[in-house]
């Protein structure tokens, strides 16, 4: 599945060669973890004081994108630590004995890595609420009218939850958080120092130019980074001298069908068919995920953060809609760009286009009609 061009920019792990390649670049320290500032800033200082206490580090929580680093931290700081840390997600504590289960098994301080949490159940949920709180297990023995509650004592321990939703969390576990830090998307050069260690690990040739393509079309992710250096690595290999330089990179991003923005097939399709089909929007995000079949999830958390960023796509009360410069773009790219519905603001635009245009062209933006939503 690793070569399925559709999957290169997926900032998801795909297979478990994924994971063991992923698992050799990823930073063990946060001195080896690049980019973040602010987040690595106070995270040193949580786990100073905590290592200062001799106590278990308070809970963290993590949000933000998929493929940005969450497990990353989240191992870097059990080993900052010097504790063991266990993985679990959401959708694998099916029961509330599962969690009971990891959690009696954990050692003094130990990091219990929850990801995806906004998609455990209630019933796990409320055994992790006393857990994190006061380090206690409440257990039910016995039914019906004679059934009571026994309180017994866990060893104190971190919880650190990812979630690419933190708007998804019940407040109550929120609550529980003591430290909530937002991994925003990487900047260019740090996506750049990002390609050039993997490089290294993975003993591989790239120059400075070469770095900064791939980084470029990274996505903001360092997991999609290190998929690209490894494809363009290859290509290097079997077309080139193994040597990764500037032509060669681009060449294998021309090959992967990705684009100058970084974006891929899905994100062009996703693009054109607002602007195509749904005349650049609003159009809800059910139709989107109708025509593209895919889930509404899967564009909300993987698709759309880049996209908004890029400020190729905005997210308004009526929809989705795509904007002039992701217009711009596609037109660029050759895609047929009719006029979007909507009369955009006073800015000038794609569509106003100079006195000279055939006029046929030139109408700009259709007179909005009375079936259209804020008409
Ligand atoms: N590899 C993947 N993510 C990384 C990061 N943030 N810093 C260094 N190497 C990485």
């Amino acid at each position: 599945m690793t070569d399925d061009l559709s999957r290169i920019l997926a900032p998801d792990l795909i297979d478990d060669t994924d994971v063991v390649v992923e698992g050799t670049l990823r930073p063990r320290t946060l001195d080896e973890y690049i980019g973040q500032r602010e987040v690595k800033a106070n995270l040193s200082v949580l786990l100073a004081a905590a290592r200062g206490r001799e106590e278990a580090a308070d809970h963290v929580l993590l949000y933000g994108p998929p493929g940005l680093g969450k497990t990353t931290l989240a191992t870097i700081i059990a080993r900052e630590l010097g504790v063991n840390v266990r993985y679990t997600s959401g959708p694998a504590v099916e029961r509330a004995g599962d969690l009971a289960a990891i959690l009696t098994a954990l050692d003094e301080r130990d990091v219990l890595f929850i990801d995806e949490i906004h998609r455990l159940n209630r019933a796990v949920e409320e055994i992790l609420y006393p857990a994190m709180e006061d380090y206690a297990l409440d257990v039910m023995i016995g039914k019906g009218p004679s059934a009571r509650s026994l309180r017994l004592s866990l060893k104190p321990f971190t919880v650190v939850g990812a979630t690419t939703r933190a708007g998804r969390i019940s407040s109550p576990l929120r609550d529980r958080f003591g430290a909530t830090y937002r991994l925003d998307f990487y900047e260019e050069d740090d996506l750049a120092a990002i390609v050039d260690r993997s490089a290294r690990i993975l003993d591989v040739s790239i120059d400075e130019a070469a770095a900064r393509a791939i980084a470029r079309r990274g996505r903001g992710t360092p997991r999609i980074v290190n998929r690209l250096l490894k494809r363009t690595r290859d290509h290097a290999q079997v077309h080139g001298n193994g040597r990764v330089d500037e032509a060669t990179a681009t060449a294998a991003m021309r090959q992967m069908e990705i684009d100058d923005e970084g974006l891929d097939s899905t994100d062009r399709k996703l693009l054109a068919a607002i602007v195509q089909k749904f005349a650049s929007g609003p159009v809800g995000v059910q139709a989107l995920a109708a025509v593209l079949a895919e889930e509404v999830e899967t564009i909300e958390d993987v698709y759309e953060p880049f996209l908004l960023r890029l400020g190729f796509l905005d997210r308004t009360p009526q929809g989705r809609i795509a904007t002039e410069a992701a217009r711009v773009h596609l037109a660029g790219l050759g895609y047929e760009i009719p006029p979007p519905r909507r009369s955009e603001p006073a800015m000038p635009g794609f569509w106003d286009l100079p006195a000279d245009v055939t006029p046929d062209v030139a109408t700009g933006p259709a007179a909005p009609t009375s079936d259209e939503p804020g008409a």
